[in-house]
């Protein structure tokens, strides 16, 4: 059967480095995989514990985003650096799914992109944390901190440097691998 990977992009802007790269990691993927782009990220209401009680009260962009994360095998988030952390709606969804657990277990590779120097490996390392927290598999060579983002991924999100371009490949072989495990 067709195995189905997430992509989550932690930038909303509409010319993101981060979306274009997740775009570019989309193209990799191997034959008999299917790839989306989650979209609903500027729709969640802002996550209360009130408003996360009562099923049949839920939000429907909620509901949403639980479903499309249950029905993939595995997924990729692909964030900027928001003043060293993860910007404020990538963290919103992934509270949302403290409770009802779609993390779990789930493959998950991880990466931030910046045009500085260090790729935004704070906001990379608080966003590992977060989904060990919720207990998400990220396997070894799935976390990436791609470096000066701008004059790596041109305009039509292709990779032109080749160490960053080989480390995506092995990060979707390492990906896709722990997913046909499951
Ligand atoms: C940034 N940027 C940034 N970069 C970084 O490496 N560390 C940081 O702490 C921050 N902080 C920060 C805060 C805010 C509010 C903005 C708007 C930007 C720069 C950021 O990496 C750059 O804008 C990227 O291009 C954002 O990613 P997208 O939108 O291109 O995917």
């Amino acid at each position: 059967r067709t195995m189905v990977v997430l992509g989550i992009s932690g930038s909303l802007r509409m010319q993101s480095s981060n979306t274009r790269l997740l775009s570019s990691i989309g193209s990799m993927m191997p034959p008999g995989t299917e790839f989306r782009m989650y979209q609903g990220l500027a729709t969640l209401p802002h996550f209360s514990p009130d408003l996360d009680g009562d099923e049949a009260q839920l939000d429907e962009a909620v509901r949403e985003w639980r479903e499309e994360l249950r029905a993939a095998d595995a997924c990729v988030i692909c964030t900027p650096e928001y003043a060293r952390g993860v910007p404020g709606s990538l963290k919103n969804a992934l509270d949302w799914v403290v409770s009802s657990g779609e993390f779990m277990h789930k493959p998950t590779a991880v990466l931030s992109a910046s045009p500085h120097p260090d790729g935004g490996s704070t906001a990379l390392h608080s966003l590992t944390l977060t989904l060990q927290m919720m207990s998400a598999a990220i396997p070894d060579k799935a976390a990436i901190a791609v470096p000066f983002v701008s004059r790596i991924i041109g305009a039509d999100g292709s990779v032109t440097d080749t160490t960053i371009s080989s480390s995506l490949r092995n990060l979707v072989t390492a990906l896709t691998q722990q997913a046909a495990m499951d």
